[in-house]
């Protein structure tokens, strides 16, 4: 028993370390020592923390990887912070280092692996049409990219989604915000004020409306969309017309949203930004004020869209008066090979002429023939099913660890298998405590742990990345 813990606080890597006066030990949690040299607390907080169950220790990799990392270093920009390890391959929810250390993957390459790695069906694909015809430019028609649109068309409308007409193919996420961008950009040109087309061309309704958090992309049209100091400001000034509203807040609508608004971009949930679900009366006043203004809203699914909501866009949780006009999906689409589209509806189809828009690569014979394997898997009622069953099971471990760390967790969000996880502090230890132990997850927005499995991720899968994560936050939870 400690009597009390006086005086002696010594800061190791943020770790209190306490006297007890009544043994006179040096204590760390539940651990003691004797003496007080750098080396012997390194030691008990090694133990603390649970370092030495780190099964996947930073500092335990393969010889081979420090000697690439340091050539890669020499010769590679790097805006990423990494951490020191090499992946190699993958097979399903999980993926190996160049050590053959195995992790669980609750990240899918930021919500883009939804059939996993190594998908043995992905990869024949790829293989037969690479054998084929992997490109030939938007100069000349292919099979694949025709059929790959009228699936999606087709089956966002038989879903219940929005009143989608045609698909114009990208690669990426940003490159489709980008396109649906210049597409309204001409729609304020040829419809002017409240949405009439009197046959003149209209130079004043320009402006974009995003909103606080969201996230669209790092190109200039992409990225004058998302408010993000951090992200504008080494580059600004950002595009002309382009202003950030409250998200979710139903008063500022009419205030930001005007006769000089030729679009209104939002994520149904956002994903970067922290995982915020947009309320049901936020979208349907935002589609009225859209209509009342002559505005097109675009929904950027990017992130959430594709199954990752259990359905098979995210827009179908929300009711037909909320749908969008345009709707940008990326991610998923192909499971990994670079692929992006823009849907949009007819009447934006209607103003969308031979030569407005281009790309060499987006449309390619070999993404849509992967992206049409991958889409019809994704959209089957077994996989969505699958995302709600396992959906549920980490809601409920989730509520539970959070109710165990009340002060550390504040609440649990999102839908699906896009979770995010709000911590009264910041998380971001969380991810090497979880990488050392196996596990990957990744942040978002503030103070937020983001879980973005594979949607083929089961029960089993799920429990495993559970108790890593639990561990993971009471070794956290003892660091504070
Ligand atoms: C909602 C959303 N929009 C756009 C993007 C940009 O997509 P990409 O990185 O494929 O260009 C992202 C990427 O994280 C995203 O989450």
């Amino acid at each position: 028993m400690f009597r009390k813990n006086i005086a002696g606080v010594d800061t190791i890597r943020n770790i209190i370390v306490r006297s007890n006066s009544y043994t006179g030990k040096w204590v760390l949690g539940k651990e003691t020592c004797n003496s007080r040299s750098f080396s012997t607390m390194t030691q008990l907080l090694t133990k603390t923390t649970g370092q030495e169950k780190a099964t996947h220790a930073d500092s335990e990799t393969a010889p081979k990887t420090a000697q690439l990392l340091a050539k890669q270093d020499k010769y590679t920009l790097n805006t990423y912070a990494r951490p020191p390890i090499i992946f190699s391959h993958g097979k399903g929810c999980r993926v190996y280092d160049l050590a053959e250390r195995e992790y669980l993957d609750f990240t899918a390459g930021i919500a883009v692996n939804a059939l996993g790695h190594s998908d043995p069906e992905v990869a024949h694909v790829i293989s037969e049409q690479a054998n084929k015809l992997v490109h030939l430019s938007n100069l000349y028609h292919n099979e694949h990219a025709g059929e790959l649109a009228e699936y999606l068309v087709e089956s966002t409308r038989a879903g219940g989604g929005f009143e989608a007409s045609k698909v114009f193919f990208t690669n990426s996420g940003t490159e489709a915000n980008e396109g649906a961008l210049k597409f309204a950009r001409k729609w304020g040109k040829f419809y002017g004020k409240k949405g009439i087309n009197d046959g003149s061309v209209n130079t004043e309704k320009f402006g974009v409306i995003s909103f606080s958090n969201a996230f669209h992309g790092r190109s200039f049209g992409a990225l004058s969309a998302t408010p993000t100091k951090k992200y504008q400001s080494p580059f600004t000034p950002m595009l002309p017309g382009f202003v950030s509203a409250p998200f979710n807040d139903l008063n500022k609508i009419n205030e930001f949203v005007n006769d000089t608004t030729c679009a209104v971009i939002v994520e149904p949930i956002q994903g970067e930004g922290g995982v915020w679900e947009a309320s049901v009366p936020f979208l349907e006043s935002l589609r009225k004020r859209c209509d009342d203004v002559g505005a097109l809203l675009i929904f950027d699914e990017i992130q959430c869209g594709l199954g990752r909501t259990g359905k098979l866009w995210a827009h179908q949780n929300f009711p037909k008066s909320c749908h969008p006009d345009i709707l940008t999906m990326a991610k998923p689409l192909a499971n990994g090979f670079p692929i992006g589209a823009i849907m949009i509806s007819k009447r934006v189809a209607d103003i969308i002429v031979i030569g407005d828009h281009g790309t060499t690569f987006g449309g390619s014979p070999l993404a849509c023939k992967v992206a049409l394997n991958v889409a019809s898997r994704i959209n089957t009622p077994k996989l969505l099913e699958n995302v709600n069953n396992v959906s549920g099971y980490l809601f409920s471990s989730f509520e539970r660890i959070s109710k165990k760390f009340p002060s550390l967790i504040s609440t649990i969000r999102g839908k699906g298998l896009i979770i995010g996880i709000q911590f009264t502090r910041d998380p971001s230890p969380l991810l090497k405590l979880a990488r050392e132990r196996g596990l990957l997850i990744i942040t978002a927005g503030n103070d937020t742990i983001r879980i973005v499995p594979p949607l083929i991720l089961n029960k089993e899968e799920a429990k495993k990345g559970i108790e890593i994560l639990e561990e993971c936050i009471e070794i956290f939870n003892e660091q504070s």
